[in-house]
């Protein structure tokens, strides 16, 4: 944004006056884009593997791809893939986010099935993985067995207030270490988790993650990632429910005003750009914790299991009142970042074969608003 043109528009209240007088700030909402929250687990679904994935297809995942892609041809069974469409070639070069994004699509899946009386038998990879790429393969077949008995996950309960808490939390709030030890022990197997509230050691991260976050957006091609993601307003976030969304009366009047450009947010000389900048690094350096998960290597199956344990710590914190944000940068592997790679890997004690999969912020944060989905219609084929 043209920074007079910005000052002009901050102080031309009677334009932002006369788009409210029209209703125009008040109907911002992307109602359509956040409809899946509502049809979750509805009765409309008679398929009970459909009503589970309703509520799968909420999980966290990473740019909000939604990736997932799952075959219901055959009777009481589920074949999950990945769509390539959707993958994040600069910034997770290897697949390995995306990934993980379905571990936590797979979770809430075991979850929902459970609600229903269902026990979810999970083969991941059925056929084998590619390490440095996804293909064609299946991610997981999911055998639906009727089982009265199935244990019901009390973190169920907290699937639809769950969110990436991604706003400025509040720094006269220390974090209680019971909160995070309650988070951690919630992670479930094949994983370490680790979180720290130590004054010194938070310091420290916020640094680490900042510097991170300031190469992503600094390096055009990472950047670049991001920008074309971006759905700015309501009626590119109600026409792709995915990406990085950004809504409300501001960034739909900066758009209605051509205020607001891809062009302009990838110039590193531009107010837009510096401002995210001075957002990012706010946010950044309210961070009053840090909670992260290891995995012995860096598999498929450990990056799937690292999914599962993320999702899980999300919803414990939902139960504790803690916000939870992924800070990514730092775990990406694309070289520009490779430094802050070693740095966090040894200063988390992960050695050897030994994977940081992911790294997040927590506090107490304000509440935060449901993020688009695509409907779980459009994610099921063989039906
Ligand atoms: C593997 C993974 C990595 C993620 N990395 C980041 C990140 O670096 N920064 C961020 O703001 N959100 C990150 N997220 C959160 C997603 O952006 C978020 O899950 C998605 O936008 C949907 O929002 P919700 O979790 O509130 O439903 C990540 C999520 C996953 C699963």
């Amino acid at each position: 944004m043209d920074r007079r043109k910005f000052l002009r528009i901050a102080g031309s209240s009677t334009i932002i006056l006369a788009a409210g007088a029209g209703g125009f700030l008040g109907t911002r909402t992307p109602t359509q884009a956040l409809a899946p929250w509502g049809q979750a687990g509805s009765a409309d679904y008679t398929d009970p593997r459909v009503r589970a994935l309703s509520y799968a297809i909420l999980a966290p995942n990473p740019h909000n791809r939604q990736p997932w892609v799952v075959d219901l041809s055959t009777p009481n069974e589920a074949t999950l893939f990945c769509d390539l469409d959707r993958l994040l070639p600069a910034t997770d070069p290897f697949s390995r986010q995306i990934t993980v994004g379905l571990g936590c699509f797979l979770e809430v899946l075991r979850m929902a099935s459970a609600q229903e009386g269902l026990h979810a038998e999970i083969t991941p990879f059925p056929q084998g993985g590619d390490a440095n790429a996804l293909d064609a393969r299946p991610i997981a077949h999911i055998r639906f067995v009727v089982d009265d008995t199935v244990a019901r996950d009390p973190l169920f309960a907290h699937v639809l207030e769950r969110r990436s808490n991604k706003e400025p939390y509040d720094l006269n709030r220390p974090l209680p270490s019971a909160g995070l030890e309650a988070m951690k022990s919630a992670a479930g197997p094949g994983v370490q988790t680790g979180a720290t509230n130590n004054v010194a050691r938070v310091a420290a991260f916020r640094d680490l993650t900042w510097e991170a976050l300031r190469i992503e957006m600094l390096t055009p091609y990472t950047m670049q990632e991001s920008i074309d993601l971006m759905r700015i307003g309501k009626q590119e976030i109600n026409e792709n429910p995915d990406g990085i969304t950004l809504g409300g009366a501001l960034f739909d009047t900066a758009k209605l005003l051509g205020l607001m450009s891809r062009e302009s947010m990838a110039d590193p000389n531009s107010t837009g750009f510096q401002e995210g900048l001075r957002i990012w690094e706010e946010t950044a350096r309210t961070a009053m914790g840090y909670i992260w998960v290891i995995t012995p290597g860096n598999t498929r199956f450990d990056q799937l299991n690292a999914g599962r344990a993320w999702v899980r710590m999300n919803l414990k914190g939902m139960d504790e009142g803690i916000g939870l944000h992924p800070m990514s940068q730092l775990l990406q592997e694309y070289p520009e970042m490779a430094e802050l790679y070693a740095q966090i890997h040894q200063e988390l004690g992960a050695t050897g074969s030994a994977t940081v999969q992911m790294f997040g912020r927590c506090g107490y944060g304000p509440e935060m608003p449901r993020s688009p989905r695509w409907p779980v219609g459009s994610k099921i084929v063989g039906q």
